[in-house]
């Protein structure tokens, strides 16, 4: 059996920490296709291009260089607003979906599954994944773990600025036409807001083991 996690939820909710420790666990593979929209973005920020542009931002996923994906700048503020803009475009959609459709059904180095975290897993991507988890923490909680996140790497970070970047790039994911931000309806909602990596993790496991087991009974 190939088994299929999807965690989806808005930006800094603690999905790719679960992704990881999921993946780690029940021996999956694991991919963060964050990385894929944040590598377009840093692309054609870097050619100094509009990441509003589609033509432009559909090119550079159309051909994405994997070498992208290890980008140092990957993970700082600017890139993750590019990344919102570019991954409103569905051109830049359609380009990355096949990548991830195949991952997740065929997973690398021979492993029996694969754990998926992003935006639209449950809804688009694999919409008959075994098991959908929607993550979610309060905006003032999400905002102070990115702040802090800047602070431990060495780059500027005022905590309010990061608060309202991560409230526009929320609206934007989620007001947009295509593979908005929004639970798949047989997903199970997971508020981390309260909850340290630690005890995010075992709720998590205990959603994966009653959902596969409500599946069994069925
Ligand atoms: O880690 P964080 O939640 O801040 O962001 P991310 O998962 O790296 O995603 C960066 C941006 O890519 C998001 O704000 C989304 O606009 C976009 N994205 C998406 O549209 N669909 C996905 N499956 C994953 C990311
Ligand atoms: O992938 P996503 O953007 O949803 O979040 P993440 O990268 O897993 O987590 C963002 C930051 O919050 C990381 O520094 C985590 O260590 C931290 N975190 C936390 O403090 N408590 C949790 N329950 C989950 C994550």
């Amino acid at each position: 059996m190939n088994l299929v996690i999807a965690l989806d939820g808005p930006a800094a909710s603690g999905k790719g920490t679960l992704a990881r420790r999921l993946a780690e666990a029940f021996d999956l593979a694991y991919l963060d296709t964050g990385s894929l929209y944040r590598a377009v973005a840093a692309r054609v920020l870097v050619d100094g291009a509009d990441p509003q542009d589609e033509a432009v931002a559909a090119t550079a996923a159309e051909a994405l260089d994997p070498a992208d994906l290890q980008r140092p700048d990957l993970r700082s503020q600017a890139v993750g607003a590019a990344a919102s803009q570019v991954a409103a475009q569905p051109r830049v959609r359609q380009a990355l979906l096949d990548f991830q459709r195949r991952f997740a059904a065929r997973p690398p180095d021979g492993l029996s599954g694969a754990v998926l975290d992003g935006r639209d897993i449950g809804t688009v991507v694999c919409p008959d994944a075994d098991v959908k988890i929607y993550v979610v923490a309060s905006p003032e909680v999400r905002a102070e773990r990115r702040h802090r996140e800047l602070i431990a790497r060495g780059e500027p970070s005022i905590y309010p600025q990061v608060l309202a970047e991560i409230q526009e790039r929320d609206a934007r994911d989620s007001a947009r036409a295509a593979a908005p931000l929004k639970p798949a309806d047989d997903a199970v909602q997971l508020d981390t807001s309260e909850l340290d990596i630690e005890a995010a993790f075992q709720a998590a496991k205990r959603i994966v083991a009653e959902t596969l087991a409500a599946a069994k009974a069925e």
